[in-house]
Formats: structure tokens, sequence, C-alpha cells
């Protein structure tokens, strides 16, 4: 009888296990293919049927579902109108579309995955650390505390605090336009990164307005420019009624 038993229960189990593979890759599927009907609808003017580019737009194959991600959830994608950048603004397409669409695109070749939330946990992150990587690494352009800054040819890096941490992190991975893929970077120091970034998205303003945190060169142009602009318009101003 307790063979009998085993028996049942293993033939049970495998039975069952196969049938929840099963649905769970009909799943996936029908999220590929309504990824690709999406695709053909909102993104092939510009990146092709097929995703392998046209002359308004580059070829995704192989820019992986971290791309697509950060490129739609960010609402720069699909592009409104041709232009030196794609702008950040709200998302066009809901978490579920964005996700089909980034099914859609992995599907055609490897490339980088979407951040899972072990990959975006900074609870054990060194901020310290964070500080010196994004000095050394992104500061150049986007200002040692994030608020952005202008490159060349009228293109610019963006204010880094509009960015959820799953862009923080895309951005990182999959280098959008002007911005470097930071693939030498390991996992803990992504994550330290991603620390600064949300301590800086925190941080107080003791002084009153920061003036873009430029530092003491702008905060000392405004003294002279203002307060010694006012002393001279008193002086003037006394001079006159002297008289
Ligand atoms: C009006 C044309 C246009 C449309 C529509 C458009 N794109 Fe783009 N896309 C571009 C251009 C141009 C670039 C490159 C410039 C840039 O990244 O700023 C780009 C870049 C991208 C990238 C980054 C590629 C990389 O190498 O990292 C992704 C991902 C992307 N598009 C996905 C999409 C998706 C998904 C849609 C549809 C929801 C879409 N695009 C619709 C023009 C377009
Ligand atoms: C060579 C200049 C450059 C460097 C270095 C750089 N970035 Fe960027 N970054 C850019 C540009 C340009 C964009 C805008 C891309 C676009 O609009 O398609 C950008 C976009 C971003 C965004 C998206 C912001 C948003 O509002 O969606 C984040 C987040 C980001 N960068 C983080 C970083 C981090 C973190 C580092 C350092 C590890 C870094 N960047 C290094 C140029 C740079």
């Amino acid at each position: 009888m307790i063979l009998a038993l085993a028996i049942t229960a293993l033939a049970y189990t495998i039975i069952t296990s196969n049938t929840q593979r099963v649905s769970a890759l009909v799943a996936s599927e029908t999220t590929v293919e309504r990824g690709k009907a999406l695709f053909a609808e909102g993104c092939s003017s510009c990146h092709g049927l097929q995703a392998a580019g046209t002359t308004d737009g580059p070829s995704l194959i192989g820019v992986g579902a971290a791309a697509v991600d950060f490129q739609v959830s960010s609402g720069r994608m699909p592009m409104a109108a041709l232009g030196m950048q794609a702008m950040r603004k709200a998302p066009i397409y809901d978490e579920e579309e964005t996700a089909a669409l980034a099914a859609y695109v992995a599907s055609l070749a490897p490339g980088p995955a979407i951040p899972t939330d072990m990959d975006l946990d900074t609870s054990t992150a060194d901020l310290a650390v964070g500080n010196q990587l994004f000095a050394v690494n992104c500061a150049q352009c986007h200002n040692f505390a994030g608020e952005g800054g202008a490159l060349t040819q009228g293109k610019y890096a963006p204010n880094l605090m509009a960015a959820n941490d799953r862009q923080v992190y895309e951005a990182m991975i999959t280098g959008p336009q002007n911005m470097p893929v930071f693939s030498t970077l390991s996992s803990d120091q992504k994550k330290a990164i991603l620390k600064y970034v949300q301590y800086l998205r925190n941080a107080p303003n003791p002084g009153g307005a920061d003036l873009g945190r430029l530092g003491p060169v702008t905060e000392g142009l405004f003294a002279w420019t203002f307060g010694f602009g006012l002393l001279i318009a008193a002086a003037i101003w006394i001079g006159a009624k002297a008289k």
C-alpha cells in the first residue's frame, strides 16, 4: 500500500510540475507576442519591423530588456520628434505594456536584463564609496551633486533627481545616448553609486536656495553681483541726497 501511495504521489508531482512549466512557457510566449504587436504599432516606424533599425532610429538587436525598460519607463521612447536628444516625459505605456515590449526586444538577442530587487538593494552598500565612485565616473557629466550639465553639440546630461532606482541602475548597464556603459563596475560598486544618488535625492538644503549646488563659486558670484550692486546703488543714492 505504501509503495502504491508513493508511486501515485510521484506521478502526481511529475504531471503537475509539467503542466505548470508548460503554462509558464505559454504565458511568456504571449507576452512576447503582445510586445511584438505593440512594437509594430508604436516603434517600428523608426526602429524597423524587425527592430533592425532605419535611418530614423538605431537597431535594437542586443540592447536587452534593460534598455527598453529604461527608455520606455522614462518616457523617452517612443520619441515624439526626431531631435538632438530624447526627452524624459510622462511614460506612454503602462508597466505591463513596457514589460511586453522589453520581453520582445530581449527575445531577439541576449542583452542586459532588467535589474532585480536584489540588484537594487542598497542596505549594505557603502555611501562613502558611492560618493567617490560617483565623483570619478559620473560627476564630469552629471555634476557632483547630480544636477546635470551641458555637453557638446546641444546635448546635455540630465539632472538625476527624476530617475527612480531601477532607471539609475539601467542607465549604468545600458549607457543611453552619449553616456558610456559601465560594465567595469562590479554590482557592489553600482549599488554604492545608487546609494549615493538616493542620498542626493533626499539631501537637505540647510542654506536655503541651493543655486544648482555649483559650489562656492556661484555663491560668491551671486554675492558679488547682487551684494555689491546693492551697496553701490545705496552709495549713489546717499551721494545724490547729500548734494
Ligand atoms: C520618432 C522615432 C522613434 C520612435 C517612434 C521610437 N524610437 Fe527608440 N530611438 C529613436 C532614436 C533616434 C534613438 C537613439 C537616440 C537616443 O537614444 O537618444 C532611439 C533609441 C532607442 C533605444 C536605446 C537603444 C540603445 O542603444 O540603448 C531603445 C531601447 C528604444 N529606442 C526603444 C524604442 C521603443 C521600445 C519604441 C516604441 C515604444 C521606440 N523606441 C520608438 C527613435 C525612435
Ligand atoms: C559622458 C557623460 C556621462 C557620464 C560620464 C555619465 N552619464 Fe549618465 N547620462 C548622460 C547623458 C547624455 C544622459 C541622457 C541620455 C538620454 O537622454 O538619452 C544620461 C542619463 C542618465 C540617467 C537618466 C536620467 C533620467 O532622468 O532619466 C541616469 C540615471 C544617469 N545618466 C546616471 C549616471 C550615473 C550613475 C553615472 C556614473 C556611473 C553616469 N550617468 C555617467 C551622460 C553621462
